[in-house]
């Protein structure tokens, strides 16, 4: 049967328990040392966690949500340096970072300018299993947003994952339209996920994610639209935070792998997530590489983890890094840390030996803070999808997609070698089009002083048609081997 959702809850505060409690303890010891060390953001969000038990503590700012996706606070030298602001060609995002302090906010709607990806190019690359040009399948990803009243297909009654930051039915989200909808490719229909047609796909298979809480975010809406047939068994072991799903009857399952870095990384201080991260660029990131070798199918992103202070590594070399405080270490940008982790990342799934699975690409997705950047107020209220000519993606954000192309056709190159595949679940210029689809204020109640999310996506929300996407790439893969 399924679990309550309450009692749920109830043992998601159990294991919480010992942080709490070490929490507790060092806080008091160190409560006016880290406010005189840290910006306000940065402490509050190490308070993030543990709300419940200190609710009298929150009342000055906002607390930074869970996950450190967020760009650092409201400094635009640092900006500039990540975003790389005084180079020529970044000028605009440097520029509008500038205008609404950190914020990665989606660029102000100007219908006269087209949205900037083209899926025409290449796509055979990325689509083609054969390397010929008979195969024509359909573009899923250049299209439009179209009304759906049929939508959504489960709500936070039916489905008992969803988790609370992206519950935003339960805290209350005053509108519903932004649920009715459903992606329409230019080029033919896709079909909507249907929970008993993806298990029977994927019957005997297994899938992996691994990525951040996007990543988690992506799997929980499949894990939901499945709920409507069947609700997996939580067979999660470690105090790590990677989950693990069973669907018995189908011997199929589904794993995340929590890899925001997807290379090995690790903290230069292990109590303080906010502190800068030691990246070692060349080395796999064995939490996920000696587990995933069995899985028919990766799902694989990274995104605004790495716009944070980060020290490079490789060959065990200091080599650069950014936004950080070290004297005589070259300044890198975020895009050199981005390409070389998804080098890596794609190298070691080609290294494994037994690896005979498809790799998908999920592609980065912007966030949507308008008026501020994430702790100076920066919100996300529009109800309503952009049309394809209403927004544009920032320059830095076309670069960040770019380079995951490119790195995923260097990995289709060398796995063609054995078979092995890769391929492209875009979701920038779908979720580019969705600044109605995030938690914002909707993610807590009024009382926890939480930023706004403009980062995730509410569940159920437009997130799942990723799963859309999901369903027809494997039915696509699956149609490919009956061919052979
Ligand atoms: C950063 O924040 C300070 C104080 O909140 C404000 O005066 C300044 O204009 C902000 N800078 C930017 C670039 O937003
Ligand atoms: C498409 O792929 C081909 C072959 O890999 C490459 O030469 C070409 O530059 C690519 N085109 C674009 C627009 O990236
Ligand atoms: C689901 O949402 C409703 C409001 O639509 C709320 O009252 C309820 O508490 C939520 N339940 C769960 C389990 O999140
Ligand atoms: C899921 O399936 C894969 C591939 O068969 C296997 O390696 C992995 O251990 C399974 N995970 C769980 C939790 O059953
Ligand atoms: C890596 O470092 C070792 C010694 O630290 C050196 O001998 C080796 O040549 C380096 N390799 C590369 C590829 O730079
Ligand atoms: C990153 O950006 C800098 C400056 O624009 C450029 O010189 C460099 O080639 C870029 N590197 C990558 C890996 O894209």
């Amino acid at each position: 049967m399924k679990r309550q959702a309450g009692e749920l809850s109830l043992q998601l505060k159990l294991r919480r328990i010992p942080k709490v409690a070490t929490f507790l303890i060092a806080i008091t010891v160190l409560l006016s040392l880290v406010i005189s060390v840290y910006s306000p953001p940065s402490f509050w969000y190490k308070l993030g966690e543990i709300s419940e038990a200190t609710p009298s503590l929150e009342e000055s700012t906002i607390r930074r949500p869970k996950d450190p996706e967020w760009p650092e606070s409201n400094d635009t030298t640092k900006s500039k340096e990540i975003l790389g602001g005084d180079e020529p060609g970044s000028h605009k995002a440097a520029q509008e970072t500038a205008a609404a302090g950190s914020t990665r906010s989606s660029s102000i709607p100007s219908p006269s300018s087209p949205a900037q990806i083209d899926h025409s190019y290449n796509r055979t690359n990325s689509q083609n299993p054969t390397g010929t040009t008979q195969e024509n399948y359909c573009d899923l990803f250049s299209g439009e947003w179209v009304p759906n009243p049929e939508a959504p297909y489960y709500t936070n009654a039916t489905c008992y994952r969803i988790q609370d930051h992206q519950n935003c039915l339960k805290y209350a989200r005053p509108d519903t339209g932004f649920l009715k909808w459903r992606w329409k490719p230019d080029g033919c229909v896709l079909p909507i996920f249907d929970p008993n047609h993806f298990l029977e796909l994927v019957r005997g298979k297994s899938i992996a994610f691994i990525g951040d809480s996007v990543a988690r975010n992506h799997m929980q809406s499949l894990i939901c639209l499945l709920s409507r047939v069947l609700d997996p068994l939580d067979v999660s072991t470690g105090n790590d935070e990677n989950q693990h799903w069973v669907y018995k009857d189908y011997n199929f399952n589904i794993s995340i792998f929590s890899a925001p870095y997807l290379v090995r990384s690790e903290k230069t201080d292990p109590n303080d997530v906010t502190r800068p991260f030691n990246l070692y660029l060349d080395e796999f990131d064995e939490d996920w590489t000696t587990k995933v070798e069995g899985y028919d199918y990766i799902v694989i992103s990274a995104g605004q983890w790495f716009f944070r202070p980060t020290i490079f590594y490789e060959n065990r070399t200091l080599i650069g890094c950014l936004a950080c405080q070290l004297d005589n270490v070259a300044r890198l940008r975020m895009n050199f840390s981005y390409e070389r982790a998804f080098r890596t990342a794609f190298r070691a799934i080609n290294s494994l030996a037994n690896f005979k699975g498809v790799t998908f690409l999920r592609t980065i997705t912007p966030s949507h803070f308008e008026g501020g950047s994430w702790d100076k107020g920066g919100d996300c209220v529009r109800t309503m999808p952009y049309k394809r000519n209403e927004a544009v993606l920032e320059d830095y954000m076309v670069e960040m997609y770019e380079i995951q192309r490119r790195e995923l056709r260097i990995a289709q190159e060398e796995g063609s070698k054995r078979g092995l595949k890769f391929r492209l679940l875009d979701a920038t210029q779908p979720m580019l089009l969705r600044p109605d689809g995030h938690p914002s204020k909707y993610g807590h109640w009024p009382n926890e002083k939480m930023a706004n999310d403009c980062v995730h996506w509410c569940l159920p929300g437009p997130i799942d048609t990723w799963n859309d996407f999901l369903q027809e790439l494997i039915e696509r893969e699956e149609a490919r081997k009956s061919l052979v």
